[in-house]
């Protein structure tokens, strides 16, 4: 069977996976830079690139021992090429690019969102996926970069439909949590407060619900949400702040899930997938469950390690590239679209 040795660093994740032909994760391992990044109240490029060359071959190893295999048993270098910041990316492909030259073999370069779009297939000792999922299938790429819906009809056959007009639903959580003075990055930790807040203590708008596309807007959102802020005195944010966490949230499941709706309606499909980091939100998870049930479909959620940036999910894209023969020139540019 074959087995890849994947890298992402697109953004400010370090990860390493080995993946082999039946998408099962043998190993995984990842370095976060939360701290880096925390106090500037985003990712700054430059740090990014530097932390990804500390870590990037002490978590290649880190990951072949943990699956308990070597170099002989690896077909090929899996990396993630594009989209993302272009010094992150190139440490990641010089890196993988130099392994696959010195222990002979082949390379491949992934596209990022492609690998969010086949986290659903991934497998491990924890996780199996929804029996039977396959193309043709609807899935909503929900990230800190894109808000993207497609129409997945195979898995060489993947069609844009709509995506966010401004902002990305991650960045709105994002900026929505520098606004709340939670820190980075944000949207798990209004995830984390909003569980205790109330939904409706505020309204706040959600934008293009009457129109019949696919394309999403959330810098509206934003700016009701810092308007609201600005209100307030830093006590009351402090005092409000389940509720105010609550009340951003469920706008943005609202329009995810209106956009969803609409979608299937006109596309009538019988699965849906929801991946990329905010598809770990919680409460987007139960309500698209509900949601998948009530409407009859077949939904995918990827578990929470590979909803946010990690290396499996460009395993899962590389393995089945190696398997139709395709590979990489070793020339291949990092490309941040
Ligand atoms: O897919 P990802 O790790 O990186 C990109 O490709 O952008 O997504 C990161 C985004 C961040 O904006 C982060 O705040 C958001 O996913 N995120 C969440 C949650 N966990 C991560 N947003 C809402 N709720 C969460 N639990
Ligand atoms: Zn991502």
């Amino acid at each position: 069977m074959d087995k890849v040795l994947a890298i992402e660093t697109s953004c400010d994740d370090t990860s390493v996976a080995v993946v082999d032909s039946k998408f099962w994760v043998h190993s995984m391992a990842s370095a976060h830079q939360n701290q880096v990044h925390e106090k500037f109240g985003g990712i700054v490029p430059e740090l990014a690139s530097r932390n990804h060359s500390y870590h990037l071959l002490a978590l290649v190893e880190a990951c072949l021992k943990e699956a308990k295999l070597g170099w002989a048993d690896m077909d090929a270098l899996a990396v993630t090429s594009r989209p993302g910041l272009v010094g992150s990316l190139i440490v990641g492909l010089v890196t993988a690019k130099t392994l696959a030259a010195a222990q002979n073999k082949k390379f491949i370069g992934v596209d990022h969102l492609e690998g969010h779009l086949w986290s659903i297939f991934l497998r491990d000792a924890q996780h199996t996926p929804p029996p039977g999922f396959k193309a043709p299938y609807l899935a909503l790429v929900v990230s800190g970069g894109h808000t993207h819906m497609y129409h997945v009809k195979s898995l060489n056959k993947i069609c844009l439909i709509g995506r966010s007009l401004d902002d990305a639903a991650g960045e709105a959580f994002d900026k929505f949590a520098h606004l709340m003075g939670l820190p980075f990055p944000g949207g798990v930790q209004v995830d984390r407060l909003a569980r205790q807040g109330d939904r409706q203590a505020f309204k706040l708008p959600r934008a293009l619900m009457k129109k019949q596309n696919y394309e999403f807007s959330f810098s509206g959102l934003k700016a009701s949400a810092a308007r609201l802020l600005e209100t307030m005195s830093s006590e009351e944010k402090k005092a409000r702040q389940h509720d105010l966490c609550a009340s951003f949230q469920e706008a943005v499941v609202d329009v995810l899930l209106y956009k969803l709706t609409q979608a299937t309606e006109l596309l009538k499909p019988s699965r849906v997938a929801i991946v990329g980091g905010v598809s770990a939100n919680s409460r987007l998870r139960i309500r698209a469950q509900a949601w998948a049930t009530e409407h009859s479909l077949q939904l995918a959620l990827p578990p929470l390690r590979y909803c946010t940036d990690n290396a499996a999910m460009i395993g899962c894209v590389g393995v089945e590239r190696l398997a139709r023969g395709e590979s990489s020139a070793l020339d291949l540019p990092a490309t941040a679209n």
